[in-house]
């Protein structure tokens, strides 16, 4: 492998979301195969590394984020044997591999959570979660108000194995995902026992699932109105123990050379306590969710972009870049609806909303060009390099999200940038799998025009602007980690210079203008008006003398 220890520093990470990556074995699932088979697909994209979401045995519940066995592969994905080839054959190629670890909650099929079950109340298994007793008579109200993030109540309440209704567990996510005790010292050692499994085997680093819960506030107290992301203490989001954990992984993972690395998942509204996750004994990077959510504004990009650089100097950690990931609508469509109409992340949030998918590819274009060249690392989500949008309207039978079975079928949840992805052909499966079976979701006919076949043929295509992009990324070294300077710009377009003469120029909603006398532009994002002024939605990035 080549580069430095602090190749993170500057990484553009490919997420696959395996079960809609590429199908190996026929099944209509993806899996290790079907990724092993495609590697040459992110080798030639040129991005750094891989973070592939939950591949542990699972019910799926929540698409793998409800894990049965944290040292092993679902049978559905493959074998351990597959993955350690995955592992060595992604090396061979530069690649690294990030794993996707899920520390707050198991699946109720966890052997731990069954033992649990069947040790009854007050037991040392049952310590190993959050059991209490209900209130009020007979014991039959939850223990505290908390809500579950899918809907409905955060508690459970069990049936002892002596048949009469018992204590409640907690489920901050699904029912079929109860919250461990972090305060358990069996939980702390297992969980660093997984993590020397995983980085035994090669693997280079871990993504952290909700990474800024596990916490609980002692008593459990009620959370009254508190929203989600208020700013202030929560009883259990962000507490301030749940850095000892992390200062404890951060030690696991610094005595392999080179060092394992992590990267938070962590939405946490204020941004200082967000750098916190960051200290430099804690973790390396986070996924930069003020940036994902700003509108596509020319004032509200500078804003995220100065908060991102300014918080993350304070611990000097580099900032990463997210345009999309497997928790929000393909931003292809968001951009496509109007900037003024203030969506949120969800296709939910959006979905009445008229789309202008022409000016969604525009701004994904462009701002595909703005994240590469700011600094720090970047995020592409399998299909961000097609330029894929969201599948609105997948039918209701297919749904699969627990968001959509918990709000009582009235969000549709997340399921429409999770449709497996087109590589090639005319109709589903669109080269998903080695046969005709069809997909895990169903594809829409319109996936023929965003299949990467298509794409590689086609100089213009989304996936020949990701490539040059990473090309020129890879070779010039002022990209990546480093020092930003704002240009001055019309109102409505944004304009920094990197080192050695690199300059970005991002058209917003400006007047068309002209770029700098005498700059030779290494790569726009689309082209120029006839008389060469930079036209809304639009990049450059350029090399001035
Ligand atoms: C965040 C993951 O990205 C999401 O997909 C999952 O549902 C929740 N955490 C719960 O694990």
């Amino acid at each position: 492998m080549s580069d430095t220890a602090a190749w993170w520093r500057s990484a553009v990470i490919y997420q696959v979301y395996i079960r809609s990556f590429a199908d190996g074995d026929g099944d209509g699932i993806g899996d290790v195969a079907g990724l092993r088979q495609r590697l040459d697909h992110l080798a030639d994209l040129g991005v750094d590394a891989i973070w592939i979401n939950p591949w542990y045995p699972s019910p799926l519940a929540d698409a793998g984020y409800d894990v049965s066995d944290y040292r092993d592969i679902d049978p559905r994905f493959g074998t351990l044997a597959d993955a350690e080839a995955l592992v060595r054959e992604a090396h061979d190629r530069d690649l690294r591999i990030i794993l996707d670890i899920v520390p707050n909650h198991t699946s109720s099929e966890h052997a731990w959570f069954r033992e649990a079950l069947r040790a009854g109340p007050g037991s040392p298994e049952r310590d190993r979660y959050i059991f209490r007793p209900g209130r009020g008579p007979g014991g039959n109200r939850p223990p505290n108000d908390w809500r579950a993030m899918f809907g409905g109540g955060a508690w459970t309440r069990v049936t002892e194995p002596d048949g009469t209704p018992g204590e409640w567990y907690l489920h901050l996510f699904d029912v079929e995902q109860p919250d461990l005790n972090w305060e358990n010292p069996e939980v702390r050692a297992d969980f660093e026992k997984t993590l020397r499994f995983w980085f035994d085997r090669g693997v280079d680093g871990f993504r952290i699932d909700v990474a800024n819960s596990l916490i609980k506030e002692q008593g459990l107290p009620d959370v009254g109105d508190r929203q989600h992301h208020d700013p202030g203490p929560h009883p259990h989001w962000d507490r301030d123990e749940v850095h000892d954990v992390y200062r404890e992984w951060r030690a696991v993972a610094d005595t392999y050379d080179p060092p394992k690395v992590f990267v938070a998942e962590a939405w946490v509204p204020e941004a200082d306590r967000f750098a916190r996750y960051l200290r430099p004994d804690e973790l390396h990077t986070a996924f930069n969710f003020d940036f994902l959510k700003a509108a596509w504004r020319a004032p509200a990009l500078r804003e995220s972009v100065e908060r991102t650089l300014r918080e993350h100097a304070v611990v000097g950690a580099p900032p990463t870049w997210v345009l999309s990931n497997h928790d929000v609508a393909r931003h292809t469509s968001r951009l496509a609806r109007d900037p003024a109409a203030g969506i949120g992340t969800s296709l939910d949030s959006m979905i009445d909303l008229p789309a202008d998918l022409d000016a969604g590819l525009r701004r994904a274009r462009a701002a595909a060009l703005l994240i590469f060249a700011l600094p720090g690392g970047a995020y592409v989500y399998q299909g961000d390099e097609l330029g894929l949008p969201e599948v609105e309207d997948l039918p209701e039978a297919s749904l699969d999200d627990p968001t959509w079975r918990r709000s009582g079928h009235t969000q549709r949840g997340r399921d429409g940038c999770r449709v497996p992805i087109p590589w090639s052909g005319d109709g589903p499966p669109f080269g998903f799998g080695p046969g005709d079976d069809q997909p895990w979701l169903p594809q829409p006919e319109w996936f023929s025009r965003f299949t990467v076949e298509r794409a590689d043929k086609d100089p213009e295509s989304m996936l020949a602007l990701y490539r040059r992009a990473l090309r020129i990324r890879r070779e010039t070294a002022a990209l990546g980690d480093g020092p930003l300077t704002w240009l001055d710009v019309p109102p409505g377009a944004l304009g920094f210079a990197r080192d050695h003469g690199f300059a970005l120029l991002l058209n917003v909603d400006a007047e068309p203008f002209a770029l700098p006398e005498g700059a030779e532009v290494l790569l726009a994002s689309g082209p120029l008006t006839d008389d060469g002024l930079l036209p809304q939605d639009t990049t450059v990035w350029l090399h001035v003398a």
